[in-house]
């Protein structure tokens, strides 16, 4: 049985459904900046335009030599290697290609259909190059979805202009994840700096970064704020870097004096970063200086108490403190979870925002699973 049969069938576009499509998307894709977000877009699109089952964008990762999509319609990420399948014939050689039925031609790799439970049947393939004209990747559609069940050279048509002035809003999209990347790994490096030096363990900032993530979605921050939270969140401690190696490696209990000056570090850390235009760096100033504040008040540096300590400071401070009992350091051994909630409940309101740690014990197994998955070997 051919897929088209099983499959419930579509009718093509009218010139005014088609140009409306293309209209309302054309905004979105101008406007969107975000390359996960843009994929899609352009994804659902070309599906709708050429009346497809599946369309999916391949993208380049030249590093590892593969070919990746994170949408492809009732599919998670895939890869495969550069040159595999009809996406990489295309891609090597820069045409478009159009086939009725992927079984008959070599280049089709029959392993995808198999590994995804998925019969593909008539495929077209469209190049999509970046400003120089370089080929960045592929637009793939998969399936026509009318009773003719193959792609048309209209469809060819249509899905190259859409490939052609996407092109560019999807070379700045990927840009900016470079960009983006780049900054979470100098983040990530800074912040292990200032942890190796003190006596915190090789993947705590990672997770107060989830933690925070996770709290900051629960609490309702727009999706921009909860991302700008994980990506500062790991550099709460980065003013340590000021605090002497006596004071920082002393094995034992710091004397009152010395606990004075390790208090400092939430200041010097607002002070390294408190000067920066970027948003990434304000928000960490924030959390470096109000990590430490309590919900009523008897916190440093500032003492600051309830809604004076911005969310960031709040949020950061149950991902902080959730993660050094938690998890074992030098000095201690984990504490046991039932203790560690304890602790959060008796200190609800005091040192804790009460709304916050609500949210921690709503979704406590979301919190144990970030807690696994970035273990400390
Ligand atoms: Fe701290
Ligand atoms: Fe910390």
């Amino acid at each position: 049985m051919s897929f088209v049969q099983s499959a419930t069938l579509g009718q093509e576009l009218s010139e005014k459904e088609l140009l409306d499509l293309l209209f309302r998307y054309n905004i979105k894709i101008a406007s969107e900046r975000r390359l996960d977000r843009l994929l899609v877009l352009m994804a659902d699109l070309g599906r709708r335009l050429v009346v497809a089952d599946r369309c999916s964008l391949w993208l380049l990762d030249e590093d590892k030599g593969e070919l990746w999509t994170k949408v492809a319609h009732g599919v998670a990420e895939l890869r495969m290697p550069y040159d595999c399948g009809l996406v990489g014939h295309c891609i090597a050689s820069g045409e478009s290609i159009l086939v009725d039925d992927v079984y008959n031609n070599p280049h089709f790799n029959r392993e995808m259909d198999a590994l995804n439970s998925y019969k593909t049947q008539a495929v077209l393939v469209i190049p999509i190059r970046n400003n120089e004209g370089k080929v960045m990747g592929a637009y793939q559609a998969v399936n026509k979805l009318t009773q003719a069940a193959k792609f048309s050279a209209k469809d060819l048509e249509h899905l190259t202009l859409i490939a052609t002035y996407s092109g560019k809003s999807l070379e700045t999209a990927m840009l900016l994840k470079e960009i983006e990347d780049t900054q979470r790994e100098i983040i990530f490096t800074m912040s292990e700096v200032g942890e190796m030096r003190s006596k915190e363990t090789g993947n705590h900032v990672m997770r107060v970064a989830q933690y925070c993530y996770l709290l900051a979605q629960y609490h309702g921050l727009a999706p921009d704020e909860c991302e700008l939270l994980r990506m500062a969140a790991p550099m709460h401690d980065i003013g340590k870097i000021g605090i002497p190696d006596s004071i920082l490696k002393k094995p034992g209990k710091l004397t009152v004096d010395e606990f004075e000056v390790m208090k400092t570090h939430s200041m010097l850390g607002y002070e390294m970063l408190k000067n920066s235009r970027r948003p990434i760096l304000k928000a960490a100033a924030i959390v470096a200086k109000e990590h430490h504040e309590k919900y009523d008040g008897t916190g440093y540096p500032n003492g600051s108490k309830g809604d004076e300590i911005h969310i960031y400071g709040r949020i950061c401070a149950i991902a902080d403190v959730f993660d050094a009992l938690a998890c074992e350091r030098v000095y201690k051994k984990a504490w046991p979870l039932d203790k560690v909630l304890d602790l959060f409940r008796n200190e609800k309101n005091k040192h804790f925002d009460g709304c916050l740690v609500d949210l921690m014990f709503e979704h406590l197994p979301e919190f144990e699973e970030i807690g696994r998955l970035y273990k400390d070997h």
